[in-house]
């Protein structure tokens, strides 16, 4: 019987070297068995936190998977969003995308808390908010994944960094592709990811130039379809109620599903660059069209692209650390 366990558990590893080598990265790699032997409850530990967290706010799923991916596009998937500003560190919290906007940081702190009460410095903070973007969009009703582990969290934070790679709202298609480009991201990646916007809020402000004065020409957006801009428009005027809160997905807005982007279809995007997926390039209209018809094809290839954001340059090795207080590097 030993033996037979032991035949079993070398074909194991002979079938899943090839999936750890193919995600090989300069020092090192991520797999999704980093943690079975040095912090086994790890996943459950982080699913229960990111449960009650949901369960007492709905909001809660889209803000924590969105802090994955103002993570990952900033020097790589390596908890440098999280750091608070000290002496030596600007953080990247008050930057354009962040400031008054990025939010799940205490849970991410219990999370971390609960995580080194169980095993010491074993878990990163980029690993949390890898499975935590996980555990969110499964709670919210979205695809499940097996998500790739031992990223380590790295020892400074980059605001240019933040203000730069992270798309604006008001960017052009062009501008957006491109930056995703730059992370190794491609349109398909580009389509899939964006139906996060199925769940979460934005505020008014930043969508308001569409309702008034998309091209500075004082004319609203009129790829918007006029009767939703001039619903929105009661509870975003042309100045003031900034922080006002909208639904990105005004038909399923606490559902993951792939209303969103049958919404596109029907030019009631809310952000503009939700709305130029349909408008501008002819690839990423027929993807949206494709996830609109097919919500299973939507789900395939999101968990897919977000495997693939979660793998941007992460710190692997002896490169970072493990912190121990998500909000600071170790002292
Ligand atoms: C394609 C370029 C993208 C742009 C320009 C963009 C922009 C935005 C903006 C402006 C907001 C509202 C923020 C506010 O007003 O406070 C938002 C919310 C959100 N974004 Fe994106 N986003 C993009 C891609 C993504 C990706 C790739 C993800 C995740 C993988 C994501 C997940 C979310 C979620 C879940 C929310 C709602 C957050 C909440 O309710 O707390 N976005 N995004
Ligand atoms: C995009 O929005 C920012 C912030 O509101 C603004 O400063 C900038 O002028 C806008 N860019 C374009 C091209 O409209
Ligand atoms: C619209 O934007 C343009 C350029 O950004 C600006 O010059 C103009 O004053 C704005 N018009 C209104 C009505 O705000």
């Amino acid at each position: 019987m030993a033996k037979y366990i032991h035949f079993l558990m070398g074909l194991t590893l002979l079938a899943l070297a090839p999936i750890c080598l193919c995600h090989k990265t300069y020092g090192g790699y991520l797999y999704p068995q980093f943690y079975d032997r040095s912090c086994p409850r790890a996943q459950e530990i982080v699913h229960s936190i990111v449960a009650k967290a949901v369960a007492k706010e709905t909001r809660m799923a889209a803000s924590l998977l969105r802090l994955h991916f103002h993570d990952c596009f900033v020097k790589g998937c390596d908890a440098s969003i999280l750091l608070d500003s000290t002496g030596a560190i600007t953080s990247e919290k008050r930057s354009n995308p962040n400031r008054n906007s990025a939010r799940g940081f205490e849970v991410i702190d219990e999370i971390k808390s609960a995580l080194e009460k169980e095993c010491p410095q074993t878990v990163s903070c980029a690993d949390i908010m890898a499975l935590a973007a996980r555990d969110s969009t499964v709670l919210a009703g979205g695809p499940s994944w097996v998500v790739p582990l031992g990223r380590r969290d790295s020892k400074g934070a980059s605001l240019s960094g933040s203000n730069n790679n992270i798309p604006a709202p008001n960017n052009t298609f062009q501008t957006i592709l491109t930056k995703f480009k730059l992370q190794g991201l491609d349109i398909v990646d580009l389509v899939a990811l964006s139906g996060s916007h199925t769940i979460g809020n934005s505020r008014c402000v930043s969508f308001r130039q569409r309702l008034y004065n998309q091209s500075g020409n004082s004319q609203p957006d009129f790829t918007l379809d006029q009767s939703y801009a001039a619903q929105l428009r009661t509870r975003c005027p042309r100045s003031g109620g900034d922080q006002n809160l909208f639904v990105l997905d005004f038909v399923t807005p606490k559902k993951f599903d792939n209303s969103y982007f049958k919404n596109l279809l029907s030019f009631k995007g809310l952000l503009s660059s939700d709305q130029v997926l349909v408008t501008k390039n002819t690839v990423s209209l027929e993807l949206v069209k494709k996830y609109a018809a097919d919500n299973d094809l939507f789900f395939e290839q999101f968990a897919v692209s977000m495997i693939k954001m979660g793998n941007i340059s992460p710190l692997t090795g002896s490169r970072g650390e493990i912190r121990k207080n998500c909000r600071k590097i170790n002292a």
